[in-house]
């Protein structure tokens, strides 16, 4: 360390030097005092003093964690870090080197940082002092800069990890294949997942956010709203309900779930809404009821046919002896009444009747043994056309097919069965078009494994009411006047194509026509 310089004696130069020095020190105090920003007073700070004391750099280091940098200040920049740490000298001995002052700035046994000026004479005792001074009130002013910028970059961080944490939540319930919400005590929207920004009624979350959920779901009656969330704020249990929407342009059914939730332990502060879209969850319920009744009268039915066939089998036998009797009676020249022959036809054609029921029972009640092969759905089509070209009804339609050759075949497949299903199709369709009109059957591939193959037989009948359509699978369900049908064919097809590990839709608009749907699975050809 280098030797403390003493101070100069008095003399008339170095008085008007430590007056300017105090007025100097006074103007930089009251600066300090009154100023908000540090950065800009300490820039001013540095100009006056660099112009009082006539030196050409005047600048101030800082220790900072990354070491030494220079902070504030202008000049020739001819400090390096060395010098600062080199120069660093104590606080009364600023000469040396001898055009170079470094004071250094000290708080307790904090060194914060330094005043560095280059002169081209030496500093004064009244120049030092003023400098000291100058480095002390500076030292508790950058202290609390320090500590502020350590808050600063702290809170930085801090709210970096709220705002990461919000991120992943938010991400989270953005992946939901749900729609969710949260409205708080107020019905204002506090939170908006993705899924609740898509589709036709979709709302931004920066639209939704803050908005009350009367003002966003405006569709839906507010009073209902409103009860139902009243319902969860007051009673703090879950509540689930099922509903139909037809927003998407399809009939949708949706599982709401309303959720409480509790910021603290008092009441319910929030109300979590999540709605799911459960469509295809309910068919498959509902395919699975319809297969589940199937076959239950499959069962039912097989233990009542053994009673009907006999009884059936003993009046055809009775009805054909009556007729040998009446022929022979006629032979012999008694005349009957002319009815007669008209009576024993209707018991005929009846008994008929009931065995066909009977077998188209039997039918769906038998448990299959039959042949499973690799079968080509066109081949089945054109196989079921063949057969019906036959049929006097059907020759006034026309029919147009649209076969995609490179479908797959069906595995474990039944063709007979098979054709069964697509004649019941048609004569359906004949039946709904009134013999006229135009029946298209469409195959195709499905892209799913368990319908590979998918065959549409689309008609231009009548069409079936929507709150008729869940009717018409089930057994003995039918429209057709007495004695026309027995209601039994769809539910055959049902079983059938059920039986072949598929699936039998439909879609039908009252008044244009319908389109009947079976999917198979295909293994490839
Ligand atoms: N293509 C169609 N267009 C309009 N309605 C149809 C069509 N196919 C079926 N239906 C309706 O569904 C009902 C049930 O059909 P299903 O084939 O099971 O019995 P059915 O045709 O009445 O009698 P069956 O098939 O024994 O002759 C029909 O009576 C009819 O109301
Ligand atoms: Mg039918």
């Amino acid at each position: 360390m280098r030797p403390v310089t003493p101070l100069s004696p008095t003399t008339p130069a170095s008085d008007s030097r430590a007056a300017r020095a105090l007025a100097t020190l006074a103007e930089l105090s009251a600066e300090l005092a009154s100023a908000r920003a540090l950065e800009t007073s300490i820039e001013r700070i540095l100009e006056t003093v660099g112009a009082t004391l006539g030196a050409d750099e005047c600048a101030l280091w800082l220790h900072t964690p990354s070491g030494l940098r220079r902070g504030w200040g202008a000049g020739l920049g001819t400090f390096t870090e060395a010098h600062i740490r080199a120069g660093l000298i104590s606080v009364d001995a600023v000469d040396a080197p001898r055009d170079l002052a470094v004071v250094p700035i000290v708080l307790g046994n904090r060194r914060l940082g330094a005043l560095a000026l280059r002169l081209v004479r030496t500093l004064a005792a009244e120049e030092q002092l003023l400098l000291t001074a100058l480095a002390n009130i500076l030292a508790p002013e950058l202290a609390h800069a320090e500590r502020s910028r350590q808050l600063e970059v702290e809170v930085a961080s801090r709210t970096q990890e709220i705002e990461r944490g919000r991120r992943f939540t938010e991400k989270i319930i953005d992946s939901l294949p749900l729609g969710l919400y949260v409205i708080d005590r107020e019905f204002r929207i506090q939170s908006w997942n993705r899924k609740r920004e898509t589709g036709m009624q979709g709302v931004s979350r920066e639209e939704a956010i803050g908005r009350t959920i009367f003002e966003i779901l405006h569709r839906q009656p507010s009073a209902m709203l409103r009860r139902e969330f009243e319902d969860v704020f007051s009673s703090g249990r879950m509540q689930e309900y099922q509903m139909e929407s037809i927003s998407s342009g399809e009939a949708r059914t949706y599982r709401i779930t309303k959720i409480p939730m509790r910021l603290g332990d008092g009441p319910v502060t929030h109300v979590i809404t999540i709605g799911e879209d459960v469509t295809d969850w309910k068919e498959a319920q509902e395919r699975f009821s319809q297969a589940e009744k199937l076959a239950a009268i499959g069962q039912l039915a097989a233990g009542v046919m053994h009673e009907i066939n006999n009884p059936l089998a003993t009046i055809a036998a009775c009805a054909e002896s009556l007729g040998y009797r009446i022929d022979d009676l006629e032979k012999s020249g008694v005349t009957l009444a002319p009815e007669t022959h008209d009576f024993l036809g209707i018991i005929e054609n009846e008994v008929q009747r009931c065995k066909q029921i009977v077998d188209g029972l039997l039918d769906f009640s038998r448990p299959k043994q039959s042949r499973k092969e690799r079968v080509n759905v066109n081949e089945v089509v054109e196989r079921t056309l063949f057969l019906l070209k036959h049929h006097v009804r059907f020759k006034k339609l026309t029919v147009e097919t649209e076969l995609d050759a490179l479908i797959g075949r069906v595995p474990h497949a039944n063709a007979e069965q098979l054709v069964q299903v697509f004649m019941a199709l048609l004569l359906n369709a004949m039946d709904a078009m009134g013999d006229r009109g135009n029946v298209r059957i469409v195959s195709r591939r499905g892209d799913r494994p368990d319908a590979g193959a998918i065959v549409e037989v689309v008609d231009q009948g009548h069409g079936i009411a929507r709150s008729e359509l869940g009717k018409i699978f089930e057994p003995f369900y039918t429209t057709k006047g007495a004695g026309k049908g027995t209601g039994l064919g769809l539910s055959i097809c049902y079983g059938i194509v059920q039986e072949h590990g598929g699936r039998l839709e439909v879609e039908s608009v009252l008044g244009e026509g319908s389109t009947f749907r079976v999917l198979l699975p295909v293994v490839e050809s």
